[in-house]
């Protein structure tokens, strides 16, 4: 039986495909206000870009999205849930279970070998050592480095412990890729052979992918670009 037109929608608007959804987040820092009201969406097999200045918020809004800083006001809503409203055990565990991230200063383990660094998310999430490692062997051959798999972090290359940190980001099929700046230390080739790959994943496996980038020629495979300045949306621009 079909509804009728007018009748009341049921509970709250559900959107399955919105798997990212900020809305007027503000966040300062002591003596910065960094976002002042920054609304982000992103839906499944979605590539949004968000560009703007140095300083304009935008690994601040990574963070606030990632949980990983929690914002003075607004909301943040991963796949359905609130993120602000979860402990920091049940944010961890969403974090781990939906998000992938490359953060803006790798942040890989020191004392772990690149293997099991890749192979740490899915390690956490109970999956087997063997089958984790076979997993991360993948994404490291797919990265182009596979030699450096046991290799510690601190002999990496900037660009090589990049990879490594996609590496990480993609191993989990997480529903959400947060990237930022993830191959502003490669040469532009090599970055835009990653670039293209994340891509790919993304929207084969239906995630969203959210990479924060100066570069241009992240913009032209985005779907969609938000531009910050001074912690506010600039300009939001349909690309695709
Ligand atoms: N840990 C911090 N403590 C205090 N202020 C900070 C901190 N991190 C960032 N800020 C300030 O917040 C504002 C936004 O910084 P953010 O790092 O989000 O910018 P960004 O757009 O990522 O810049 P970039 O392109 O240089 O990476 C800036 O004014 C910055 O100086
Ligand atoms: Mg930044």
């Amino acid at each position: 039986m079909t509804e009728p037109a007018n009748a009341p929608t049921p509970g709250p608007r559900t959107d399955g495909d919105l798997v990212l959804d900020l809305r007027a987040v503000t966040f300062a820092y002591p003596r910065t206000p960094a976002l002042r009201g920054v609304s982000l969406t992103a839906r499944r097999a979605e590539v949004v870009a968000v560009t703007g200045p140095s300083g304009s918020g935008k690994s601040t809004l990574l963070h606030v999205a990632a949980g990983l800083l929690r914002p003075d006001s607004g909301s943040v809503t991963v796949c359905g849930q609130d993120m602000i409203a979860l402990d920091d055990d049940a944010a961890s565990a969403l974090r781990r279970r939906e998000i992938g991230l490359v953060l803006q200063h790798g942040q890989l383990v020191p004392e772990l070998p690149v293997v099991d660094n890749v192979a740490l998310p899915l390690l956490l999430d109970g999956t087997g050592r063997e089958a984790a490692r076979a997993a991360a062997t993948g994404w490291l051959d797919r990265l182009g480095v596979a030699d450096v798999a046991s290799a510690h972090p601190a002999d990496l290359s900037g660009g090589q412990a990049q990879r490594v940190a996609v590496a990480r980001a993609l191993v989990t099929g997480a529903s959400v890729v947060l990237a930022d700046e993830p191959t502003g230390s490669m040469d532009s080739d090599g970055g835009e052979q990653v670039l293209r790959l994340m891509v790919e994943t993304c929207r084969s496996t239906r995630s969203a992918l959210v990479v924060v980038t100066h570069d241009n020629k992240v913009a032209a495979v985005a779907d969609r670009e938000v531009r910050l300045l001074d912690g506010v949306v600039q300009h939001e621009a349909v690309l695709r």
